[in-house]
């Protein structure tokens, strides 16, 4: 059985590791793809390249980009996995795009959802691992490892603050698809809910 699973989450909550942490154990019973937007395809690195390490961008340039990296990585990485039944881990997709864009960066999550369903073209995931901390968490978790900062990274506490409430404000809207795992917890707590969760749905 194929699934299509996102990770979200702000800044220092640990994802990309859980991530990792989780595939490696899933992979002991599925056949799993691990991947995050642009994911190797050559087009969707050229539109990244761009976004996090280019000049500043108009914001509404800055949502199409996302969209368009992830229209080409979707339609090139992720749905030739679906159709080989495997289980398909990735890190980001919409949500961020609705939390950061839509509502950290107020361009509006409605209008920014228009853009990104043409993108994805009805390809919502079947589950979203939502990793919770609060902004000052993941702050510390950051300034404490020493892993390169891109562009998004320097915006201010108060635009993470904004961020966390855009995904609250998505996970309120529909809590059937997202699993929340408090990710304030040590890491090895953190891993063991979140592939305990997988493990869940995929036995449904
Ligand atoms: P990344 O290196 O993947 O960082 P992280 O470890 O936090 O996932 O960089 C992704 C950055 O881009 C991150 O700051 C969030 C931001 N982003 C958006 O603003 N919109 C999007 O649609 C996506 C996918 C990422």
């Amino acid at each position: 059985m194929s699934a299509f699973i996102t990770f979200e989450g702000p800044e220092g909550s640990g994802k990309t590791t859980v991530l990792q942490r989780v595939a490696e154990r899933l992979s002991q019973d599925y056949d799993v793809l691990k991947t995050r937007e642009p994911g190797g395809v050559p087009a969707a690195e050229q539109i990244r390249e761009i976004l996090l390490d280019g000049e500043a961008v108009d914001d509404r340039t800055e949502a199409l980009l996302f969209a368009a990296s992830r229209r080409e990585h979707l339609v090139e990485k992720v749905l030739p996995a679906l159709k080989e039944d495997k289980v398909v881990l990735c890190d980001r997709y919409i949500d961020s795009s609705l939390a950061y864009q839509g509502f950290a960066r107020g361009i509006g999550v409605e209008e920014v959802r228009a853009i990104n369903e043409f993108a994805i073209n009805g390809l919502y995931p079947d589950l979203t691992i939502y990793l919770d901390i609060t902004a000052e968490t993941g702050r510390e978790r950051i300034e404490n490892n020493d892993r390169n900062m891109n562009r998004l990274d320097h915006e201010s506490i108060a635009f993470h603050q904004r961020v966390i409430k855009g995904y609250h404000d998505l996970i309120d809207k529909e809590p059937e698809r997202f699993k929340v795992i408090d990710a304030n917890q040590e890491l090895e707590a953190v891993v063991e809910d979140t592939y305990t969760a997988i493990k869940m749905f995929l036995g449904k």
